[in-house]
């Protein structure tokens, strides 16, 4: 599995975090390298700009976004965006975040759904993302559907660089697919431009994106075009996946409603989910403390790695793998940890007023 992995991660041309990468981060940037040892980030591509950059003392900028195909988050959604707030606090950094209403409506095959519940969902997740604690002075979300005549002059810049072959084989969109479908692609490269967001970001920042690797396809794309058009290319950072309800191979998705969890769940849910997820544990208690439990597959455990502390998580790892821990205690582990993540998200989201939020989709602060 881990072989894979890295091929995989070589040949997107991902880059692991060398010892001398992390010796360069270990005295400046410690709560980075926390998410690295933890594993909550786990590879990136060009990081050292951003690095170098800060040593120089200029501006850079973090961009990530979210499309909003359900009305809330889900808790591998929570990765992406838990880490882009670290980011903000560690570089001290202006961040923004695009919300694709459009992107989602193009993809659902609900043909009941207008634009407009795309715009309300995206509504629901800009309050689920503001709960995350960003900076509402150096923070700006927007959706594509309201500021779609700031994108558009870069998004033609873009377009033109690209043939219909390339969009559709990298894509994979076919001819009977919805023309909307391959125009939207470059929207999602535009805001690596930082003059997009003039008078906002600093037009000569650099730009960093956290992400899940399922995004990448767009941002190698960009690396690509941008330097063609003499700006500089994102940097990357890939956080890790946080597994299906079914299976560790794959992640958590909304396209599969079945695999997630939602941080709007009740805490009855959550435990009725978390109860059905793919166990590693043995068939008889007697075998269990005999042989230990699987931890690679155990779905509960790879979920609960990221919402624990590092020592903490190495000690449940240890005790399941040795038999003390049974599967059910793994299990009430880790509901009573998203649960308990899932109150304070919650506490926060409720304290958001609407001066505040009206400040998040604010350009010109
Ligand atoms: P979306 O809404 O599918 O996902 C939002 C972010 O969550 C990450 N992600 C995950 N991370 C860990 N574990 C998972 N199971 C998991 N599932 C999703 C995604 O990689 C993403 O970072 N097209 C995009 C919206 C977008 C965007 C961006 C994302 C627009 N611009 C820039 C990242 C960066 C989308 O539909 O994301």
């Amino acid at each position: 599995m881990s072989d894979i992995m890295d091929k995989k991660t070589q040949l997107l041309g991902q880059q692991h975090f060398s010892d001398e990468f992390l010796e360069r981060i270990e005295g400046k940037y410690p709560d980075l390298l926390s998410l690295i040892r933890r594993g909550l980030v786990v590879s990136h591509k060009d990081l050292n700009f951003i690095l170098d950059d800060k040593e120089k003392g200029k501006d850079i900028y973090i961009y990530t976004g979210r499309g909003p195909s359900s009305g809330s988050l889900h808790f591998g959604h929570f990765l992406p965006f838990f880490i882009t707030k670290k980011l903000q606090d560690i570089f001290d950094a202006k961040v923004v975040i695009q919300v694709t209403d459009d992107e989602k409506y193009l993809y659902s095959n609900d043909n009941t759904k207008s634009v407009k519940n795309f715009q309300e969902m995206a509504l629901e997740n800009i309050k689920d993302i503001v709960a995350f604690g960003f900076d509402p002075d150096k923070t700006f979300i927007f959706t594509n559907t309201q500021f779609i005549g700031n994108l558009y002059e870069v998004d033609l810049q873009v377009k033109k660089h690209f043939t219909l072959n390339q969009i559709k084989h990298t894509f994979g969109i076919t001819d009977s697919d919805n023309v909307g479908r391959i125009s939207y692609p470059t929207l999602q490269m535009v805001p690596c431009v930082p003059k997009v967001f003039n008078g906002f970001i600093n037009e000569k920042s650099r730009c960093l994106i956290p992400c899940a690797d399922d995004q990448d396809v767009y941002f190698r794309l960009a690396r690509d075009i941008l330097s063609k058009m003499k700006v500089q290319k994102p940097s990357m950072l890939f956080v890790g996946y946080v597994p299906s309800l079914q299976t560790v191979n794959e992640k958590m998705s909304s396209s599969k409603p079945e695999t997630a969890i939602y941080l709007s769940d009740s805490d009855n849910n959550v435990k009725k989910k978390i109860g059905r997820a793919f166990s590693g544990g043995k068939e008889t208690v007697e075998e269990h403390k005999e042989k230990g439990g699987d931890c690679d597959v155990d779905v509960p455990l790879n979920i609960l790695k990221y919402f624990i502390s590092y020592n903490e998580y190495k000690d449940t790892y240890e005790k399941y793998k040795s038999g003390e821990y049974l599967s059910s205690d793994i299990k009430s582990k880790t509901i009573n940890t998203l649960n308990e993540v899932k109150k304070i998200f919650i506490d926060n989201r409720n304290n958001v007023s609407d001066e505040t939020l009206r400040k998040f989709v604010t350009l010109n602060k």
